[in-house]
This record gives C-alpha cells, structure tokens and sequence, in this order.
C-alpha cells in the first residue's frame, strides 16, 4: 500500500502547474472545477498548502455574479477542444476579467472539500483560518445557484448542458439529443488524438454539446435565457447531492468560525426546501432509486446510474429509501462479477462498460458511495467499495475510468481515457487513510 500511495502522491505533484492542477497531460491540459476539489482533499493529506492554493486558485475565477466555471483556461494551448475562443466568456458581462473560461459550471463540491481539508489538517487552527479566507467566496456560489439556477423555486438547481453535470457522456443525455437536431458542426477534435476514439463520444454526441453553447453564447450568457431557451434543462440528482452536501458543510464551518447567523439560517432555509423537493420529485418509487427530472420536456429519466446513489453522501434518503437504494445497488450493479461500481445501470441495454461515463467505474463516484454508504451505516458494502478501487487501481493503473467488469483484468487493458489521473490519485489517498 505505501508503493501505491507514494505512487498516488507522484502523480499529484507531476499534475501540479504552479498554483493549480491539470486532471491529466494532455487530454486536460487546463483546471476543471471539481476535479480541483477531489485533487485539494488529496493534497490535503501531504501538502496542505497546495491544496489551498488549487482551491484559491479555482476562487479566483469567480464571476461577478458568484458564479463558477467549469473550465478555467490558465494557458493557450490548442491542444484542447472546444478551448478559450470557442467558449467566449468575455461574452458575458459578468465573466471573469482576469481568466478566460467556460461559461458553464460543474457539480458544486467547493463547499464539502473546505470541511473534509479541515477534517485532515493537523493544524485546525491555521487551516479554519484559511477557510475564512474563502468560505464568502463559497457562499456566494451557493447564491448564485438558487437565485440563478431555479425558476420555480423549487430548492433544486438546473444544469443546462451534460458538462455541468461532470457524468458527460451519460446514457441518460441520449433520451435529450432525441428531442434535439443540431446543425453538423465543422471542427477538429482533439480527445481522439489522445485517447482511442470507441472510449469517447462520437462527432455527432459532439454537435449537440457545441449547439446548446452556441445557444448560451447567442444570449451571453444570461441565466434567464437560458433557462428559456437551452433544449438541455435538467435537475441532476448528483449535481444536486454535491450542492446539498456543500450547504451542510457551509454550516458546520460557518458555526466553528462564529457569528455569521444571517448566512447560517439562508443555507438553513435552502436546505429544508431543497431535501424536501430532491425527495418529492427525484425518487422514482417504482425504481426504488433517485432519477434525473427533465425540466425542459416536463418528465422524469428513470435511468438507473451511479449518480442515483450519490444523495446517500449528502443525508437526503430516509432510513427506508437508503435500504431501496442499497438493495437496487447490490442487486444490479454488485454481483461477484463486477466492480463496484459502474456508472451506469448494467443490465441496461444503453450499458457500455469501456465509453466514458456508459458504464465504466469512475474513482470520484466511488469516493462519493463510499462515504455515503458508511454515512448510513453499510460498512461491509462500503468497504467493498474501498476495496474494489484500491484493486482496480492497483491492477490497472491510475486511470481516469476502468472496466467494471472482473474479467478484464486477467488480460488486456481495463484503466481507460487519460493514464495518472489526479482525482483516482488524490482520492485514493484519502480512502487508504480512511478506516
Ligand atoms: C471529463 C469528465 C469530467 C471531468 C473532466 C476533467 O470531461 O466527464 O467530469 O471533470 O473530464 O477530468
């Protein structure tokens, strides 16, 4: 374990670019949201001020509305696309002046990760400080989402393209790209120079991910607009997990460091309204799981994913739903043959388990059960989960996804996309410390 770990703790800091890290050479070659957050929480364990400037850094790009991207464009390389000049955020008049980025965001971990560095710190004092640095900057964030990002008050946030879910290339998006014919799109696509192209989307996947930014673009930006107008308007259970499970956070941090009762009882409000409509609108009783809501098209995606396991993390399920959700989970997704766990339902015929996010194992979402699963009392199955990322890690590398499917391993490759992956590092390290 201390080879793997030393191993871990190598490829962070080859990831490292002087004041942020890139997910992988080459592929990645910029700073993406969330990835930062899984990649502070790694840092956290060996390097605590690096891990403070990743989430300094990714704050630094806020706009002026509180809004974050997912992209942010620290250098100019064309290795990458859609890049700086495709995005345009200058589009907008809230965006960023000193970073160009993207003008979508991702799932909101922000909030989570500055408590789980407090978690890990052996200097509490010095890192509570540093979290009173930034935790406005958090806040503000959080905002942004409930002012911006839900039209009908409902307490959940829409997503309005598959990138701001960070689940890019999900099953559950081919049920939108029906409703959808984008016009064919001329451009060079760089991920297939780096990856083999049956792991990643087809050009065609690709004219309806330009489409829906060309829309936002049109209209510069502004939430209202979009929420009008995007095809693509979905209430995503992760990314709605990950923005609840930040708002608790933000409280438990806010009360350590004292006073701020106004903001304390906002996130309060925020959270009532939202674990009440997450559990109303998101559960599928009939599947026994949580689904995405299409808000466009007025109509659930009763698609079964890792994703629908994800509100465990973030104490949204009562008693019997989390039982519901563990049984769909070890009865379709857990047999001696599989890993766990895979990103999407594999008994589904839309299962694919080497395509991004079709089916493969990803090590963040597993970090995400893990966590959720202990939190409920499931240690054996979360130990499983612990278990199984370790042995895949172990047998295939620090890859970006990997087969969920045992067999594989014996022979042949089953790590694929990007190879030293900083967040199936940084997580790894946090789950070897874990007991
Ligand atoms: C892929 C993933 C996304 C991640 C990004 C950088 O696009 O789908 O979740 O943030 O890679 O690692």
């Amino acid at each position: 374990m201390k080879d793997l770990q030393n191993k871990a703790i190598e490829v962070l800091n080859n990831n490292w670019k002087d004041g942020f890290s890139v997910p992988c050479a080459n592929l990645y070659p910029f700073q993406w949201f969330w990835d930062s957050g899984f990649i502070a929480i790694g840092f956290a364990h060996f390097d605590m001020p690096k891990a403070e400037k990743e989430i300094e850094t990714l704050l630094d790009s806020q706009w002026n509305n509180g809004f974050l991207p997912h992209i942010i464009f620290h250098t100019d390389t064309d290795t990458y696309f859609p890049g700086p000049d495709f995005h345009r955020s200058d589009l907008s008049s809230q965006s960023s002046k000193k970073h160009k980025s993207t003008g979508m965001t991702q799932p909101p971990v922000t909030g989570f990760v500055l408590q789980d560095m407090y978690r890990i710190s052996t200097d509490k004092k010095a890192t509570l400080k540093f979290i009173e640095s930034v935790i406005d900057k958090v806040y503000f964030n959080h905002e942004y989402f409930y002012n911006n990002r839900d039209p009908k008050n409902e307490g959940l946030a829409y997503i309005y393209h598959n990138w701001e879910s960070g689940t890019d290339n999900s099953p559950i998006w081919d049920d939108i790209w029906q409703t959808m014919n984008p016009p064919k799109y001329t451009f060079e696509r760089r991920d297939t120079t780096h990856v083999d192209a049956s792991q990643r989307p087809s050009n065609r996947e690709y004219d309806h991910y330009l489409y829906i930014i060309d829309i936002a673009k049109e209209h510069h930006y502004k939430d209202a607009k979009i929420a009008e107008l995007s095809p693509f308007l979905v209430q995503d259970p992760l990314f709605n997990s990950m923005l609840i499970k930040s708002n608790q956070s933000l409280i438990d941090l806010y009360q350590l460091i004292g006073g701020h009762d106004d903001k304390i009882s906002q996130l309060q409000n925020w959270q009532g309204k939202a674990i009440k409509s997450f559990n109303d609108k998101l559960f599928d009783k009939e599947l026994g799981v949580y689904v995405h809501y299409d808000l466009r098209n007025e109509k659930p995606l009763r698609y079964i994913s890792s994703s629908s396991f994800s509100p465990l993390f973030a104490n949204i399920p009562n008693k019997e739903q989390a039982v519901s959700l563990v049984n769909v989970m070890m009865e379709k997704f857990g047999n001696d043959n599989q890993y766990l766990c895979a990103s999407f339902d594999p008994t589904s015929e839309r299962f694919n388990p080497k395509k991004y996010w079709r089916g493969p194992v990803w090590v963040n979402l597993n970090w995400i059960l893990y966590y959720g699963l202990k939190n409920y009392g499931y240690l054996d199955i979360a130990k499983r989960v612990k278990a199984d990322t370790i042995e895949i890690i172990e047998k295939a590398g620090f890859y970006e996804y990997f087969d969920s499917r045992k067999e594989v391993y014996k022979n042949g490759t089953a790590g694929y996309g990007g190879n030293d992956f900083s967040w199936s590092a940084a997580l790894l390290i946090d789950l070897l410390q874990d007991n």
